[in-house]
């Protein structure tokens, strides 16, 4: 008998074994973030309570009940500090105030109030990298004030021709193109802007400017927030010899910041040290306070190598907890196959160091919205899809999960500063106010964003039918998918499961989650058609890729606006029509899956006791 019992508990063993199959990769998570909906808010755009046109603190309060409903987390907020706007709040006055046109701390106060009534987190953006040139710092560093001369990054620059001044003292570019040094009349020296001349660069390398900006994060953690985004992370410390920098071959004007490889003023050790030690401020914080894990995001474009390191050094010591993945962004577009998708998900999933956890964004007030990268509105469920049938963290920027699309403005509306910088006949190339529109609410004219007659940039016209309103009172439309998307990745059934990545032909993608056998065992595959015709797949052959019990059947969880599918629709796995655009998300019922462990089990032990 006791035989028997070991031979029933190894073929348990194996049969367990067997559900994580080694071509998935299993995650688990405990803590609050670490499968939450994050959502990026653009305050200036978001919702204007006062009639101003400018979207402010208390409009974002009045929409929380709206983030709960549809199943975000924690939300992060675009810099809401005082400032004069040169990079519409990049440029900050002071790191510990309320911008006047936003709002009040009172104001803030009530935010905090009513997100933790409703069980969210906020998350601020913390700007290290400079500040506003009209800071009282920079003021005081200018007329070299005691105490403050070393605050910012001074240079004499080099001798040249004018006898007047000197050169700027190397080659470096701003990223809103020209130079990145500035005069200053006033202390007869060359000041460090690796954005706007306004912004200019705090100095890292003194260390009051490290214990100032500790500060800061340690005044907004005592008002109520839940941890930061960090910006321009990779900026913050250069080379203290200031070598010129090689040219990337990238571009022949010698202005932009693609003409040359940023290796002396991105990503230095120094740099990733500074976040571990943010990091460490952070959950020190949480040791003597108590509360749930406070959290960074930091936002880091650089190689996949480099961003790992944003997550945690050789000896462990931890750094950001998700260290913003771009690859989404920077690495789809509209030419992109199924197996680009692959490529670029498996990478981020190999970047991720084990003890970590994933992240996905879309879309950010930096970049086109993801529909329109990927070809159009009628690519936003499916971009949704992808995302949210993936493990970890999504961070939905506002406005894609109604399926907003980029706005074309004229010359004449634009503002970005980094398409002001440029010309009436490039700017379209380098504005990021495409994606930077007010919000779309209702149908009513100004799009319920504003009670006022204008707003600071346009409304796109497509608010009258891409709006929160309209698709709540539709029977399809791309909130009631993304709703359900979040509904669904919130179950751990769902998210506590394994995954794996597929293609199916030259255009359908796939994303496998499943779960342990006798345990939450149902198997969801996630399917995207990202061409404009149909495709017949072989579901099974997914199954058999990840070795996992094959089933005959599964049923629509979640369909995408152009899906003539409905929830509950069974569909047969060995050839499923897919059409144009076509985006899915299927379950098998879990007793399928269940049983036939169960009849195998029962199998094996009827062949052993009889034999
Ligand atoms: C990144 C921000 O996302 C962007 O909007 C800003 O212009 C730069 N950092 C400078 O702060």
């Amino acid at each position: 008998m006791a035989n028997f019992f070991c031979v029933l508990i190894l073929i348990i063993c194996l049969q367990l074994r067997d559900a994580f199959s080694e071509n998935l990769t299993y995650l688990s998570v405990s803590d609050w973030w670490e499968k939450a909906g994050f959502y990026q808010i653009y305050p200036r755009s978001y919702k204007d309570s006062n009639g101003d046109g400018i979207g402010d603190l208390n409009g974002i309060t009045e929409k929380l009940p709206y983030l709960k409903s549809i199943g975000v987390k924690a939300f992060w907020l675009s810099p809401i500090y005082p400032s004069p706007m040169a990079d519409f709040g990049y440029d900050i006055s002071d790191f510990r105030g309320i911008q006047p046109e936003y709002g009040t701390m009172a104001d803030f106060a009530a935010m905090v109030a009513k997100k933790n009534e409703l069980g969210l987190k906020l998350i601020l953006d913390f700007v290290p990298n400079h500040s506003s040139d009209e800071h009282e710092w920079f003021i005081k560093s200018e007329q070299k004030v005691s105490g403050y001369e070393d605050y910012y990054v001074w240079h004499d620059g080099t001798p040249g021709s004018d006898p007047t001044r000197n050169d700027p003292p190397n080659n470096w570019v701003e990223a809103f193109r020209g130079s990145a040094w500035k005069w200053s009349d006033k202390r007869k020296q060359y000041y460090l802007h690796q954005f706007h001349y306004k912004q200019p660069d705090l100095n890292y390398r003194n260390p009051t400017v490290v214990t100032e900006m500790k500060n800061v994060l340690t005044f907004w953690l005592d008002q109520g927030v839940d941890g930061f985004r960090i910006d321009a992370v990779p900026c913050m410390f250069e080379d203290e010899n200031f070598p010129n920098e090689p040219p990337s071959g990238n571009s022949d004007d010698p202005l932009r910041p693609e003409y040359l490889n940023h290796i002396y003023t991105q990503d230095l050790p120094e740099t990733v040290d500074m976040v571990y030690q943010w990091r460490e401020l952070l959950d020190n914080y949480k040791k003597q306070k108590g509360g749930d894990t406070r959290v960074l995001m930091t936002e880091a474009w650089s190689s996949l190598d480099i961003v790992s390191t944003y997550f945690q050094d050789q000896n462990k010591r931890q750094g950001s907890q998700m260290p913003f993945n771009f690859q989404l962004i920077m690495r789809l577009d509209q030419n992109s196959k199924a197996a680009d998708f692959k490529t670029v998900i498996d990478s981020w999933i190999k970047t991720v160091p084990s003890g970590h956890v994933p992240n996905w964004v879309l879309g950010n007030h930096d970049k086109r919205r993801v529909a329109s990268r990927m070809g159009g509105e009628h690519m936003a469920d499916l971009m949704e899809m992808v995302e949210l049938s993936l493990p970890g963290v999504s961070v939905t920027y506002q406005g894609e999960e109604i399926g907003m699309t980029d706005y074309e403005l004229t010359w004449a509306d634009t503002k970005d500063p980094a398409a002001c910088q440029t010309s009436s006949t490039d700017y379209q190339k380098y504005t990021r106010d495409p994606a930077r529109t007010p919000f779309h609410w209702n149908t009513t004219s100004m799009a319920g964003f504003t009670m006022g007659t204008s707003t600071w940039l346009p409304i796109n016209p497509i608010y009258t039918t891409v709006n929160v309103e309209t698709e709540l009172n539709t029977d399809k439309s791309h909130i009631k998918v993304f709703k359900r998307l979040m509904e669904l990745r919130d179950k751990d059934e769902f998210h506590t499961v394994s995954y794996g990545t597929d293609t199916l032909g030259e255009s359908v993608f796939a994303i496998l989650r499943s779960g342990p056998v006798l345990h939450k065992s149902r198997v969801y595959v996630t399917l995207v058609n990202i061409a404009n015709k149909d495709a017949t797949v072989n579901v099974q052959n997914v199954f058999k890729k990840f070795e996992i019990e094959p089933v005959d059947k599964l049923y629509v969880e979640v369909a995408s606006v152009s899906s003539g599918r409905s929830e509950g629709d069974s569909i047969k796995t060995d050839s499923l029509l897919l059409l144009p655009y076509e985006g899915l998300v299927l379950r098998s019922t879990a007793v399928t899956l269940i049983l036939s462990k169960l009849l195998v089990l029962i199998a094996i032990i009827k062949a052993f006791l009889f034999q």
